[in-house]
């Protein structure tokens, strides 16, 4: 058997969300590597210029699609522009939005907007575009979760919960979807180094390396890119018998 044959990506199309920069870059230069066409996105168009600039430059094909996702019917309406380009085999469900807060301090606000982009655009997503897949009988939906959505923390007590009800959806998506060889899975990241975190990473860095220090069994941070071996292989053949499933790349936790 041909390694291209288990792992390759010619001919798939993939919509990778947030992918303007940090891990939902990563993957998707990661996917284009593997020779898909990809569908970058990010809030405003141009976001993804960098990106997409960089693939192209790899002899690789890809566009760029612009929307915020906590837009009611947002979710819906990237996948319509996205199938307008080419059907979506591949869809990396990847932006999200963070807002640290422990529960008391939480705001109706905060709580709201955290659901509207990781769980309701999510909902939109699916809703969408799986049976497109079905009809086509083959899909890969690979949702960006966290080790959160496991092990929560305080700090993050919403973002967490939207990630734990993400995976769950991604579950009875696996299940109704299973016989039409559309597979859904959970990569669920730990720490890793991105904009997200350089707040604090750039803020205190004496604080930032001691946290990381103790945070997992490898001590460090993990870097975007190694997230993705982890995404080809959910997207591809490979993953043929698995669905419902959460991958962790955490460094040990
Ligand atoms: N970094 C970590 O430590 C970590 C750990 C566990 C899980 N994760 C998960 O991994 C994924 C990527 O995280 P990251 O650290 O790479 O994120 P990031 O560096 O903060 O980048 C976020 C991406 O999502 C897009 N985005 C944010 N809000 C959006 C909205 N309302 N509508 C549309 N797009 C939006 C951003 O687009 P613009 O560039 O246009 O703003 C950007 O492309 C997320 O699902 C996150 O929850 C991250």
């Amino acid at each position: 058997m041909r390694l291209e044959s288990v792992f390759g990506l010619k001919g798939r199309t993939a919509l990778v969300t947030g992918s303007s920069r940090g891990i939902g870059a990563a993957i998707a230069e990661g996917l284009a590597g593997a020779g898909a066409h990809v569908i970058l996105h990010g809030i405003k168009p141009g976001s993804a210029a960098a990106v997409q600039q960089k693939i192209v430059d790899n002899g690789g094909v890809a566009e760029e699609l612009a929307s915020d996702l906590s837009a009611p019917g947002a979710g819906r309406d990237l996948i319509d522009r996205a199938e307008a380009i080419a059907p979506i085999d591949i869809l990396v469900i990847n932006a999200s939005a963070q807002i640290n807060a422990v529960l008391p301090d939480l705001t109706p606000e905060d709580l709201a907007f955290q659901l509207a982009v990781n769980l309701g655009s999510t909902v939109d997503m699916l809703q969408s575009v799986l049976p497109r897949m079905a009809a086509r009988k083959w899909g890969r939906v690979v949702s960006i979760g966290s080790v959160n959505q496991l092990r929560p923390k305080s700090i993050v007590s919403a973002y967490a919960a939207t990630k734990a009800a993400q995976h769950n959806l991604i579950q009875s998506q696996a299940r109704d979807y299973a016989r039409d060889n559309v597979l859904l899975n959970t990569l669920a990241p730990g720490l890793i180094d991105t904009d997200r975190n350089a707040h604090r990473r750039d803020g205190d860095p004496d604080g930032w390396a001691e946290y990381t220090r103790t945070l997992n069994w490898m001590g460090r941070a993990g870097q975007p890119e190694e997230m993705v071996g982890a995404a080809i292989f959910l997207s591809s053949q490979a993953c043929s018998f698995m669905t419902g499933e959460s991958v962790f790349l955490t460094g040990g936790y």
